[in-house]
C-alpha cells in the first residue's frame, strides 16, 4: 500500500517534514470502513492547509453517506488533494493520475477527482488535454461536492474552481480521520494577499479571509472535550488574521485570537503556522510569552538573506529588519525555537547574494530550515517580469550549501538540549520500539524516551534530555 498516515504513527512534526520533503502522497483512513454503501479514498499532497482541507472534504463526504478506505482498490471515489507550490509537487500528482488511468479502465464506475491548488491552476489541462479525471474542484468549492459528485456519476464532468472572498468553511466540523487523538490542525484563515513574486498561492487559493473567531474557539473547545491536547492554528499568514464581529463591534487580531484559544484550557498546547516576518507583532510575542501553554516556537520564513533579493521577492522587509525581529523575539522569549524557509537561486541572485543568505543563517542560528531551489511557477509576478536566469547547477549547489550549514546548526541546536529538563506532550509510540514514547518539547523538538507505567498518549511529562542526533533527541522521564 502507499505511504499513509496511520492512527499510530501520525504526528504533526513528522507530517511537516514529510510535506516539505516534497511530497509523499498520503491516504486518509477512516472510521466506519465498510459501514457505508460507498467508499472514498483521499490522498493528500502539500502543506498542512491541504491536510486540514481534506478533513473538511471528508466531512462533506460523510454527510453524503460516504465511508472511507485506505485500500484504493475498494474505493468508488478517489480524490487527490493537490499542491502547486513547486514544479516537482505537480509532477508527482501528474504521475499519480496517469497511474490511475489503468484502474479507471478496469472499473468504469470509479470516479476520480482532483482537489485543491492544481485543480485551480490546471482545470482545462486536467479535463481536456489529458482527460484523466471526472471532477476538478478548487479549494473554495468543497461545499459543492454533492452536486459535482452527482454530475460526475451521471457521466458529465463535475467542475467548480470558483474562488470566493468569503468562504472559510467556518461551521463545517472537520472529520479527524487520521489522528493520534492528541494533536489537531485548525484552519483560522484562507488565501493570501501578499503576492510574494515567486509564489503561486495567491492565484490558487485566492484572497485572504479570516474565519469567525467564535467558530475557531468552539472547534478548539470541542477538541479539548474530545481529549485533544494540542491545536495548531493554520493559515498562509496567520499574523494578518483579523475578524470584525458585526454583533459586538469587536475586532479580533491574531494576538487576540491566540489569547482566546490559550484561555480555553491550561493543558491545551497552542501552536501556529505560518508567520510572516513583516506581520508578526510585538503583541503576538508578548501574548506568547504571557501564556505557558502557547508553545515557544515560531516558523518565520526568511527566504533570502539579501535585501535586494528580498525586494525582488516582494517580501516587505530587509535583511536588517528581519535580524531585528529575531533579536526582539529572543529578548521577549530567550528560549524560543525558530525555524525558516529558504529559497536558493531566485531570479538574478549572484554568488555574493547567496553568501548573504549563509551569513544570515549564521547570524540567526535557525533550529531548523526547510530549503528549496527556486522553481518558476507560471503566471506568478516573477514568471511574468523576471528572468529565471540562475542555472539549475548553481541553484542546486547553493541549495546544498544551505542544507549543509543548516545541518550543522540543527545538530548544534540539539546538542544544546542535552542536560535540560523539558516538558513533553506524549504523542505516540516511537517508530522504532513500542517500549518507547515520542513527543515534542515546547520548542517543537521530537524526543524519544522509555515508557513509564501510568503514562499514556496525551499526557505531559518532564523529560531529561540525554542524547541527541541532528534529527531527534533521546531522554528519560524524570517526573
Ligand atoms: N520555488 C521554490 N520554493 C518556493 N516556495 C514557495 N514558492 C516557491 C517557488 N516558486 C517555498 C517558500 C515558502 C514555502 C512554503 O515554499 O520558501 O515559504
Ligand atoms: Fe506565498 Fe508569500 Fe503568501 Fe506565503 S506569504 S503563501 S510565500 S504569497
Amino acid at each position: 500500500m502507499r505511504d499513509k498516515i496511520t492512527q499510530k504513527t501520525f504526528n504533526p512534526l513528522a507530517l511537516e517534514k514529510k510535506i516539505e520533503e516534497d511530497k509523499q502522497g498520503m491516504a486518509y483512513s477512516g472510521e466506519g470502513e465498510g459501514e457505508s454503501e460507498r467508499l472514498a479514498y483521499i490522498e493528500t499532497y502539500g502543506c498542512q492547509m491541504n491536510f486540514s482541507d481534506t478533513e473538511i472534504v471528508a466531512s462533506v463526504l460523510k454527510e453524503m453517506n460516504y465511508g472511507f478506505t485506505t485500500e484504493e482498490s475498494l474505493a468508488d471515489l478517489i480524490f487527490i488533494n493537490t499542491c502547486s507550490i513547486r514544479e516537482n509537487a505537480e509532477s508527482k500528482v501528474w504521475n499519480r493520475l496517469r497511474s490511475l488511468r489503468q484502474a479507471k479502465k478496469q472499473r468504469p464506475d470509479l470516479l476520480v477527482g482532483v482537489l485543491g491548488c492544481m485543480a485551480e491552476r490546471l482545470k482545462v489541462k486536467l479535463l481536456e488535454q489529458e482527460k484523466l479525471v471526472d471532477m476538478v474542484v478548487g479549494p473554495d468549492a468543497y461545499r459543492d461536492l454533492p452536486r459535482l459528485v452527482s454530475e460526475a456519476g451521471g457521466g458529465q464532468k463535475g467542475v467548480n474552481v470558483l474562488l470566493s472572498r468569503e468562504e472559510t468553511y467556518a461551521e463545517i466540523a472537520p472529520v479527524r480521520l487520521n489522528t493520534n487523538g492528541v494533536s489537531a490542525f485548525v484552519t483560522i484563515m484562507r488565501g493570501c494577499d501578499n503576492m510574494c513574486t515567486f509564489c503561486v498561492v495567491p492565484f490558487t487559493r485566492g484572497r485572504e479571509r479570516s474565519r469567525d473567531w467564535q467558530s475557531i474557539v468552539n472547534e478548539c473547545r470541542d477538541l479539548v472535550e474530545n481529549g485533544y491536547k494540542e491545536v495548531t492554528l493554520l493559515g498562509q499568514n496567520v499574523d494578518s488574521y483579523k475578524y470584525h464581529d458585526e454583533e459586538t463591534g469587536e475586532n479580533c487580531s491574531f494576538a487576540g485570537l491566540l489569547e482566546k484559544v490559550a484561555l480555553i484550557h491550561p493543558d491545551l498546547r497552542v501552536r501556529f503556522s505560518t508567520s510572516h516576518p513583516k506581520d508578526i507583532t510585538e503583541e503576538v510575542l508578548y501574548t506568547m510569552a504571557k501564556y505557558e501553554n502557547i508553545c515557544k516556537y515560531i516558523h518565520l520564513p526568511v527566504q533570502s538573506g539579501n535585501s535586494r533579493i528580498l525586494e525582488l521577492m516582494h517580501r516587505g522587509y530587509t535583511r536588517e529588519w528581519y535580524l531585528n525581529k529575531i533579536k526582539k523575539i529572543r529578548e521577549i522569549m530567550p528560549d524560543c525555537g525558530i525555524s525558516s524557509d529558504i529559497i536558493t537561486g531566485f531570479c538574478s541572485e549572484t554568488e555574493s547574494e547567496h553568501e548573504d543568505t549563509l551569513s544570515l543563517m549564521k547570524a540567526v542560528n535557525f533550529d531548523y530550515s526547510f530549503t528549496f531551489a527556486y522553481s518558476e511557477r507560471p503566471n506568478t509576478p516573477a514568471a511574468k517580469r523576471m528572468k529565471d536566469d540562475v542555472s539549475e547547477e548553481s541553484k542546486k549547489r547553493r541549495l546544498q550549501a544551505v542544507i549543509e550549514l543548516q545541518n550543522i546548526h540543527s545538530k548544534e541546536s540539539n546538542l544544546r538540549e542535552i542536560g535540560k529538563i523539558r516538558k513533553v506532550l506524549i504523542e505516540s509510540n516511537s517508530k522504532r520500539s513500542t517500549n518507547d514514547f515520542c513527543g515534542r518539547t515546547d520548542q517543537n523538538k521530537m524526543v524519544v524516551f522509555p515508557k513509564k507505567e501510568g503514562l499514556n498518549f496525551g499526557d505531559y511529562c518532564l523529560v531529561k534530555i540525554t542524547e541527541s542526533s541532528s534529527a531527534t533527541l533521546k531522554g528519560e522521564i524524570c517526573v
